[in-house]
Order: C-alpha cells, then sequence, then structure tokens
C-alpha cells in the first residue's frame, strides 16, 4: 500500500564555544566533580555566549543541516523551532530563523514541549507532510536553557547546557511497511498532573518575569523510567517491530542512568545507544538532534539504519520516533 511519508534526508548541529566544566562549578557552588559524573554522567557543558540567542544557535545548526540534506533555502516551506527559551515572549523564534535563512514560503512558527520538544516537532512537521501540506520541512531544537537557570541551585544549575539540532524532512511516496525510509511513526503523550515536579517560577502572564527552573529530581527520575520505557514499546508494536530490530537508540541526555535503562530494558548493548551527555549535559529540546548529528558525522548513523528517538520533560510530556533513515535510493 503506497503511504505519504517524511523522509529524514540531513542534519546538523551548533554547539557555543564556551565549555564550562563541573570543576569550575564546583568553585562556584557546593557540588562535586565526582557527585555529577556518579549521578548523571555529565562532565561539562556549552554556553552560549553574552549577545548568543536561541535562534543564533537554530541559525548555525539549519544551515548545516540543510548542507547535509543538500538542499536549497528556497525548497522549505515548514520551520518548526522546538524551545522552551525562546529570544522574545513573541514572535516565534522560527521567525527569525526563517529571515536568518532568507526563507519566504510556507509556515514558521515554535512548539513548547520542553525536553520533549524536538519529538513533538518532529510529530507535527510528519503529520503537515502526511497531510500534503508541507513537502520539506525544517525541524529545529535549539535551547540557550542555562539563561533559565538558578546559578545557587545546585540540584539543577549542573544539569543543563545550551545548544542547538535541526533535521530536514521530505514528503515522499512510500511502501508503508517498516522496512521503507523515513519517519514510521511518532506517539505522543502528556500528564498536566504532575506540570509542578518540573516547572519554571515565572512566565508573561503569571509573574511578568522568566522565572527559573524548579525540580523535583526524583520524582522526575521515576517517570522518566516508566514513561519512556512504555512510550518505546509502543513505538515498536504499532510497527510491528521489537528491540532487536533498532538499530540506533537516539535517546533525551538527561541523566546517564536513565539512558542505561532504557538500554537494558531493550536488551541494546550499550554501543548502539548515541549517547553525548558527558559533553552537552541536558540541552533540553536539542538534546536528541544534536546526539543523532554526531552519530551521522562520525559514521556511526548510515543509510537505512532504524533509529528509535525517545524524550521526557516538563509537563510531564514525553513521546518517541521511529525513523529509517536517508533516501530509498541510495540503501
Ligand atoms: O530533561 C528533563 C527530565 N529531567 C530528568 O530526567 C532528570 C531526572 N532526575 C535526575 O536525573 C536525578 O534525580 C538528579 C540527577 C537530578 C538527582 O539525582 P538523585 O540521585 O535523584 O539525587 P537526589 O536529588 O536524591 O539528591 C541526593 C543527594 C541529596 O543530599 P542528601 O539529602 O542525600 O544529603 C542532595 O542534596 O545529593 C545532594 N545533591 C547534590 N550534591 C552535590 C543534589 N544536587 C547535588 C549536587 N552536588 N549538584
Amino acid at each position: 500500500m503506497s503511504m505519504r511519508r517524511s523522509l529524514l534526508i540531513g542534519c546538523g548541529s551548533y554547539l557555543p564555544e564556551r565549555i564550562l566544566s563541573n570543576a569550575e562549578l564546583a568553585k562556584k557552588i557546593d557540588t562535586s566533580h565526582e557527585w555529577i559524573v556518579q549521578r548523571t554522567g555529565i562532565h561539562q557543558r556549552h554556553v552560549a555566549a553574552d549577545g548568543e540567542l536561541t535562534s543564533d544557535l537554530a541559525l548555525a545548526a539549519s544551515r548545516r543541516a540543510l548542507e547535509a540534506a543538500r538542499i536549497g533555502v528556497d525548497e522549505i516551506d515548514l520551520i518548526i523551532v522546538a524551545t522552551t527559551t525562546p529570544d522574545d515572549t513573541f514572535p516565534a523564534t522560527a521567525t527569525k530563523v526563517q529571515a536568518g535563512l532568507g526563507a519566504v514560503r510556507g509556515a514558521a512558527f515554535d512548539v513548547q514541549a520542553v525536553c520533549a520538544g524536538f519529538v513533538y516537532a518532529l510529530a507535527v512537521a510528519d503529520n503537515f507532510i502526511k497531510a500534503g501540506q508541507s513537502n520539506t520541512a525544517l525541524v529545529i531544537g535549539a535551547e540557550t536553557f542555562t539563561r533559565i537557570l538558578d546559578w545557587q541551585d545546585r540540584s539543577t544549575c549542573v544539569l543543563f547546557g545550551d545548544g542547538a539540532g535541526a533535521v530536514v524532512l521530505r514528503g515522499y511516496e512510500g511502501s508503508g511497511d517498516p522496512s521503507d525510509h523515513g519517519i514510521l511513526s511518532t506517539h505522543l503523550h502528556s500528564d498536566g498532573r504532575e506540570r509542578d515536579i518540573l516547572y519554571v517560577d515565572g512566565g508573561p502572564s503569571s509573574t511578568g518575569t522568566t522565572g527559573h527552573v524548579k525540580m523535583v529530581g526524583k520524582e522526575v527520575y521515576r517517570h522518566a523510567v516508566s514513561k519512556l520505557g512504555s512510550v518505546i514499546e509502543e513505538a515498536l508494536a504499532a510497527n510491528g517491530l521489537t528491540a532487536e530490530d533498532v538499530d540506533w537508540l537516539v535517546p533525551h541526555q538527561a541523566n546517564r542512568r536513565i539512558i542505561d535503562s532504557m538500554a537494558n530494558r531493550m536488551k541494546l548493548p550499550t554501543e548502539k545507544v548515541i549517547c553525548c551527555i558527558d559533553r552537552h549535559a541536558n540541552t533540553s529540546a536539542a538534546s536528541v538532534p544534536l546526539a543523532l548529528t554526531e552519530a551521522v558525522q562520525d559514521g556511526r548513523i548510515t543509510q537505512g539504519d532504524l533509529v528509535l528517538f525517545e524524550a521526557i520533560g516538563g509537563g510531564l510530556a514525553w513521546g518517541a520516533g521511529l525513523v529509517r533513515m536517508g533516501y530509498p535510493d541510495l540503501a
């Protein structure tokens, strides 16, 4: 049966130059490199320079993704930026990326699903493409998350970093079979009853301030392990696949222990799990496309590979997606 699908034809990423090590943090707050590494796997994080905005990171990642996909800006008819740290309250950061690229066709808007943002944006773009409303989409996860941290709160400020990753999707008439290329399916969930375990204590309508991240880490951890486990099973079952069919797990990079727990549950060997939390920390919506790009660029992920994405964050909002990489004729 023929079915319209989204091919993932290119990706790119950008990390700000400045690196902040655990040792530097330990000079300012009551923490240690050992504690951070043991509890999270994080060694360092990138931090945007003064005046370097989320849109700057998003734009740099987008240019690289377009180059990798070998397509021109004029072909883009949808730009979605997943971000929790937009440049401004409005307009959408995506419109700044659109202007920066010189793109004029179609729509540009932001998606807010915190750390699950990229998976959400991917699902939105995939559905636009499936519905025939768009043909070529730029999907970006970009954050200057360090700007919303309370640098006195050691339970949160050691965990996050800044960065951006982008992918290009393109409409294609596929077979509808899991062996075929493109996004096989996406699966989104949220549970607003758990809003209070991970939130920011500010906003334009509530306080008129930007606010800072607050988290009940242990609770989020507990939900992450069970909810990510379920949504992975849901994604595999929806396509008649098993964990053995997955070539690569590209997980949200929030905690090395959560990543390991997903890999164990799927019985995936560590070498099939893309992990960059040691260098990037948790970059929220940027974490999945950053990890994906790293593994594509170093040659681990190649044409025809089946890749499983998953992420969870504030909301709670979580999701997963299964993608067979590349173009059908090159596989
Ligand atoms: O991307 C969004 C999704 N977010 C997540 O998935 C995060 C999920 N949660 C986690 O990753 C973990 O819960 C954390 C890494 C945030 C915390 O690890 P934990 O093993 O749950 O530690 P904890 O919060 O229970 O804290 C253990 C101890 C506490 O001390 P006491 O009460 O046992 O004396 C904390 O005060 O560690 C202390 N602590 C620290 N010590 C040194 C908390 N933060 C720090 C720190 N340095 N930075």
